[in-house]
């Protein structure tokens, strides 16, 4: 198993989910988080002089899938994710030892 956890723009979640779901991928963790990337934030304007703002708003899905839907899932993140700007996000891949329902 693999855990695929992409760091994504807010504003693109729920069409990164309805494309995970339509696809048979429901199980997701979402966190609201704060980061950066290689441009370090974004400059902007405020009262007329450039503010840094160096964290950005983001949202990390987290989800644990069987290692053969590793290459399906990234790609439907990515075309879901996608705008071209810079910001459009990262997606991290770790090995999973082990998962545990505890229901059964
Ligand atoms: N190397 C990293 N380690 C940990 N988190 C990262 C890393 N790179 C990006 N992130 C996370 O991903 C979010 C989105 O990053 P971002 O899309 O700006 O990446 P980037 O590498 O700067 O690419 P781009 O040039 O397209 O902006 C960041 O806010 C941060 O939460
Ligand atoms: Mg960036």
């Amino acid at each position: 198993m693999k855990k695929i956890e992409a760091m994504i723009r807010p504003e693109k979640f729920d069409q990164i989910s309805n494309t995970l779901i339509e696809n048979g991928h429901n199980a997701i963790t979402v966190t609201e988080i704060h980061g950066r990337g290689e441009q370090r934030g974004i400059a902007l304007q405020f009262r007329g002089k450039e503010v840094m703002v160096n964290l950005i708003p983001k949202v990390k899905i987290e989800l644990v899938i069987e290692d053969t839907d590793v290459e399906e899932v990234i790609g439907l993140i990515k075309e879901a994710a996608h705008t071209g700007m810079p910001g459009d996000g990262k997606i991290f891949v770790y090995d999973v030892e082990r998962s545990v329902s505890i229901r059964e």
